[in-house]
């Protein structure tokens, strides 16, 4: 029988629900000043950012426009290879606009690379990143990255949009998985 207690699942609170929601406050304000008189359309990446672009958006007090993308990382296993797939684009035309695409975790940051020329490519007056979390140390392309969360070990973390095969995205915290889950 499945343990239904999920904070038995969890080796470790790498950061609590106040942490997160402190941070994407900052985080919101520093947006509402750098975007101020201008029209922004935060780009939310399926299925991983709906937690944070669900906090973010209602934190932020400018006029916002909100859009969803779902991408494919083709690879082997976990590893992330930089060919991207795009599952669901978005519905709105880009041209002219300042756009924030909204991620819950870099890694190497070739998803978002790819994302983001790929954005670009459509005649974008900007296009910047936000993240809730990203992992320097497993980094393998250099991306500008103008919102950041929280610099976190390279460690595979859950909670707050973050899954181990789709569990765990409920939680309104990040820890990482105690090895009884995954062993
Ligand atoms: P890259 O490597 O292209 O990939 O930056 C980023 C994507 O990889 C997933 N990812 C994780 N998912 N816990 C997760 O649940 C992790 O620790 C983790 N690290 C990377 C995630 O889908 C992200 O968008
Ligand atoms: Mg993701």
């Amino acid at each position: 029988m499945e343990s239904t207690d999920v904070q038995s699942d969890l080796k470790h609170v790498l950061k609590s629900k106040e942490e997160i929601q402190n941070r994407i406050a900052e985080l919101a304000a520093e947006i509402d000043r750098d975007y101020e008189g201008r029209d922004l359309l935060i780009v939310g990446v399926l299925k991983g950012a709906v937690m944070v672009m669900a906090d973010l958006a209602r934190a932020l007090h400018s006029h916002v426009t909100m859009d969803w993308m779902a991408v494919s990382s083709y690879g082997s296993g976990t590893q992330s290879s930089g060919v991207v797939r795009i599952l669901k684009d978005l519905d709105t035309d880009l041209m002219g606009k300042d756009v924030l695409i909204v991620e819950d975790i870099i890694d190497s940051g070739l998803t978002l690379s790819w994302l983001k020329t790929n954005l670009e490519s459509r005649g974008t007056a900007s296009v910047e990143i936000c993240t809730a979390f990203r992992k320097p140390a497993a980094a393998k392309v250099k991306i500008p990255v103008k919102y950041v969360g929280f610099d976190i070990p390279n460690e595979f973390v859950v909670g707050y949009g973050l899954d181990y095969a789709e569990k765990y995205r409920n939680l309104d915290f990040v820890g990482t998985l105690a090895p009884h889950v995954y062993e």
